[in-house]
């Protein structure tokens, strides 16, 4: 077979980073200030990515408002991630934070202030003092509850000052794998003229988001579709921990937008039917600020037990009506006004109707915490991909585990995204050649991309996304049993078969909007099917992973990482799995923390 006759553009780098959200960004910025030809694709303008919706704040223990010290950030982290993230990573996430966030304020990120001028922080859930003995601490820096939009804007141009190139509304098709099973390059759709583009690169960043949009509701952009771990599985690489799931408790009710959690932080609380603070029951110490799992699934059982309220007893009322006027114009402005327009709802007077919505995925492209991809096998659990990183929420280095702390997101991003960079630096020689590429990649590429193009069958794709839809929602929720795990690893099977059948409408190159929503949808369907399997075979509960049958952590049996691997013709998944990296970075006689404070117990809040 030859690769169907389309006319290809080449380029050539040094480092190709896709996707141009916060990770994404940081990532170009540094590569290009470290001398690399850098390019940065994106399917969206860089300041339109997922990462501007990001509200609440960005976590680094700066002590401004009180004690804090990255080693009780690390311990929250790790506590947070109910035992599975990696130890090094973790370390690495809440020891970089402080420089991190003074980096973004030199970039210039606007920061809310304190009276006298420091970077202003607010609590989170989660975030304690005392590795957890102590009372909340205040260490979520804040642009008010805007903080995504000004790290993204500031990002976008030093990015733009670097010299680093854009390539704005390309849309990644795959990945270009060399026969030694390294990263050659992408190949890349131009949206606005139907040109197609070969980027041939020493070194490709995956920085490509989450998948939110695999579940009917959900606080993620309607770009956010597993773009980069599509390109991954399809290159048969595996993806990691896709069962963990976040639901953040304060989506509002029928709308799924964000309420941030800053809203809590700053004293907003939860009431159910009864009028109950009823957070103060479950978690005595840390009450609504316990961390995202824990909340939306007290959250969910008060639903449950009758004592929702509303007409159908089906949802939370968030109360911020008690809060001084000026603290919700100066620190929640953005919420005030989502609140009225999602809701109908003046926060000054009445409380916001709220419900666990998927917001994250701590599961993705398996990497080590310099944000190289790992292929691991049974002897080499850390066997790196060469040519071929991931930063970001399409990442799992694995700095969250079962469940992310709120406000490490944005952490994560810029840690990590400066964290690839600093690598590509170092492992890209930029006097070398770029490297070839093997023809039957433009084959497998252009044969899919063709084939989707001109498929004309009965399934139109807006028809089998809203399926997949469903059934993630009412399959691998909040709560899961073996019963609709089991459903759900049946209905996603028999769904793939409707792939096969896809109808697109459209035959065009240009803004074609129906192949592009095609593209995402197989991106989307590997995401969702490997969730449900990998979900249905862990046979413990976990942070996110809530399985009523197995309703205990098993540490001797499940304290490691799911692999999945899915074969794209048939949709069949195969899973394997990977030890936890229990070893921190920095000894304890170094000031590091020690292995017995991070060692698993009950996680209590
Ligand atoms: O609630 C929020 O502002 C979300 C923050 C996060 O997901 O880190």
């Amino acid at each position: 077979m030859s690769a169907p006759a389309y006319k290809i553009i080449d380029h050539t780098y040094d480092t190709v980073v896709v996707g141009a959200g916060g990770s994404g960004l940081r990532a170009t910025m540094g590569s290009a200030e470290a001398g690399l030809t850098t390019a940065c694709i994106t399917k969206v303008f860089p300041t339109r990515s997922h990462t501007v919706a990001a509200q609440g704040g960005i976590a680094a223990s700066l002590s401004n408002m009180g004690p804090d010290s990255w080693q009780w950030h690390m311990y929250d982290t790790v506590k947070g991630s109910d035992w599975l993230g990696d130890n090094d990573a973790m370390e690495y996430l809440a020891r970089e934070a402080p420089a991190a966030i003074y980096e973004l304020e030199h970039y210039g990120v606007p920061f809310s202030r304190t009276e006298d001028g420091r970077i202003y922080q607010r609590p989170f859930g989660g975030h304690m003092t005392e590795y957890g003995d102590g009372p909340p601490v205040q260490r979520t820096c804040a642009a008010a509850d805007r903080t995504g939009h000004a790290i993204l804007h500031t990002l976008y141009g030093q990015s733009v000052r670097n010299n680093a190139q854009f390539f704005i509304e390309y849309f990644a098709l795959d990945l270009i794998m060399g026969a030694d099973g390294s990263c050659q390059g992408v190949m890349a759709w131009k949206l606005d003229d139907g040109t197609l583009h070969r980027f041939r690169a020493k070194l490709v960043v995956l920085a490509t988001g989450g998948y939110g949009r695999a579940y009917f509701s959900a606080t993620s952009a309607h770009t956010c579709t597993g773009d980069g771990n599509g390109m991954v599985a399809r290159a048969g690489l595996p993806l990691q921990d896709m069962e963990f799931v976040q639901f953040h408790p304060t989506g509002i009710y029928g709308a799924g937008c964000l309420i941030t959690e800053g809203a809590r932080g700053e004293g907003g609380y939860l009431v159910n039917s009864e009028g109950e603070r009823f957070m103060e029951r479950y978690a005595p110490n840390a009450k609504d600020l316990a961390s995202r799992d824990v909340v939306s699934r007290c959250m969910t059982i008060e639903i449950r037990e009758g004592r929702g309220v509303g007409k159908n007893k089906d949802h939370i009322f968030l109360h911020l009506d008690h809060l001084d006027p000026k603290v919700l114009h100066e620190r929640l402005p953005g919420i005030s006004e989502s609140a009225k327009i999602f809701a109908g709802v003046d926060l000054t007077r009445e409380p916001i109707p709220v419900l666990p919505t998927v917001h994250y995925n701590m599961g993705g492209i398996p990497a080590n915490y310099h944000g190289e991809v790992l292929n691991p096998t049974a002897d080499n659990p850390d066997r790196i991909v060469p040519g071929l990183m991931a930063a970001g929420e399409a990442a799992c280095a694995s700095v969250h585990g079962a469940n992310r702390l709120g406000s490490n997101s944005l952490t994560d991003l810029v840690v990590f995204g400066r964290a690839a960079a600093l690598r590509a630096a170092k492992v890209v020689d930029k006097g070398s050649k770029v490297p070839g590429i093997v023809a039957s990649e433009d084959e497998r590429i252009l044969g899919r991309f063709d084939r989707l193009r001109h498929a004309n069958g009965g399934s139109p794709t807006a028809v089998v996304r809203e399926k997949m839809q469903r059934i993630m929602q009412e399959d691998a929720a909040v709560f899961r049993t073996s019963e609709t795990l089991k459903s759900g690893v049946e209905r996603m099977g028999a769904l793939w078969g409707e792939l096969g059948d896809i109808k697109v409408t459209d035959r065009s190159m240009i803004w074609n909007s129906d192949l592009v929503e095609t593209l995402e949808l197989e991106n989307l369907m590997a995401c969702a099917s490997t969730t449900v399997v990998s979900a249905e075979a862990r046979h413990e509960s976990r942070g996110a992973h809530a399985h009523e049958d197995f309703p205990n952590r098993d540490d001797i049996e499940w304290r490691k990482h799911t692999l999945s691997w899915i074969d794209t013709d048939t949709g069949a998944v195969s899973l394997g799995y990977r030890p936890v990296h229990v070893d921190p970075l920095t000894p304890e006689s170094e000031g590091g923390i020690s292995l017995k404070k991070i060692a698993p117990k009950a996680r209590v809040y």
